[in-house]
């Protein structure tokens, strides 16, 4: 799938992109088959909401065929090829459950600020794809945004250090948790500052994110986004693959995220056929 010129200009002016349609129904359940089995997997890449249910569940590529040949679609690959003007690879892979009454809130943020800061990834030419499990409504925790705040560059934050390694004995020191814990929980490491969504809402506006399952959602890494907590009694599963420019790879650093967090095989990913979700199925008989 090619993006059109009207679709570039677009994502250019707001920072995302709502392809409805995009998968078929047949593939959606296809993928739905596998969400059980990965989110039942016994894995440190599985993250859990204060409640116990699943929150998140990071890199389901590496161990499901299914997810591997997701991220290499065409469809998918094309248009974040054409957005970054570059070959990609894949960052981050994670599964967002959101379940009916227990999927909690993501705070306002920009995803590059992360990446920046925790991964050491340079420039902010990395764009994520989401895929919607089910239908996104107003009332499970749709994602809000704020068009083009991506134009802003990296806005003020204020940090949330939960670990005070300086205040702890060394018993306690070994049962903190590590630093990166606070960036993929409903209490956000790097919050923005209220002053400034303040004036981004005013500037520009909030925009809730509502589509049919199927639909694809392309956003830019600066794109300032939140959601709240699921209060409906439907769940909103969302697949999110991050694509980074192969020329934008990582730095080197001290204690790096884990690898299924923050990928560093900087390969191009090479594409399957339009038709793989369903030739899984086929292979599986
Ligand atoms: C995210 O910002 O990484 C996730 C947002 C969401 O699942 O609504
Ligand atoms: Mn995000």
């Amino acid at each position: 799938m090619r993006l059109t010129k009207e679709q570039l200009n677009s994502y250019e002016e707001d920072g995302y992109l709502l392809v409805s349609d995009c998968f078929s129904k047949d593939e959606v359940e296809s993928i739905a088959y596998e969400l059980p089995r990965v989110f039942e997997e016994n894995t440190p890449r599985k993250v859990l909401e204060r409640s116990g249910a699943v929150r998140s569940v990071f890199a389901p590529h590496v161990s499901n065929e299914t997810f591997d040949r997701l991220s290499r679609l065409p469809r998918l690959l094309e248009p974040a090829r054409q957005l970054l003007g570059d070959d990609v690879y894949i960052h981050q892979f994670k599964i967002n459950a959101k379940v009916a009454l227990e999927g909690d809130q993501w705070e306002w943020h920009q995803d590059f600020v992360y990446w920046h800061r925790e991964d050491s990834m340079p420039a902010p030419r990395a764009l994520t794809a989401v895929l919607f499990m089910q239908d996104v409504n107003e009332f499970n925790g749709p994602m809000l945004v704020i068009p083009g705040s991506h134009k802003e560059g990296m806005l003020d934050i204020i940090q949330l250090d939960k670990f005070f390694p300086g205040a702890l004995t060394p018993d306690e020191l070994e049962q903190a948790k590590p630093s990166w814990t606070n960036t993929l929980t409903a209490d956000l490491k790097y919050k923005i500052r209220k002053d400034i969504l303040a004036r981004m809402a005013l500037k520009n506006e909030i925009r809730a994110i509502k589509g049919g399952a199927g639909s694809v959602l392309f956003f830019h890494s600066l794109l300032l986004h939140a959601s709240s907590n699921n209060l409906s009694p439907w769940d909103r599963v969302c697949v999110f693959v991050t694509y980074n420019s192969v020329s934008n790879m990582l730095g080197e650093r001290p204690n790096p995220r884990p690898e299924y967090i923050a990928h560093r095989d900087f390969s191009p990913l090479i594409p399957v056929s339009e038709d793989a979700l369903l030739e899984v199925e086929v292979a599986a008989l």
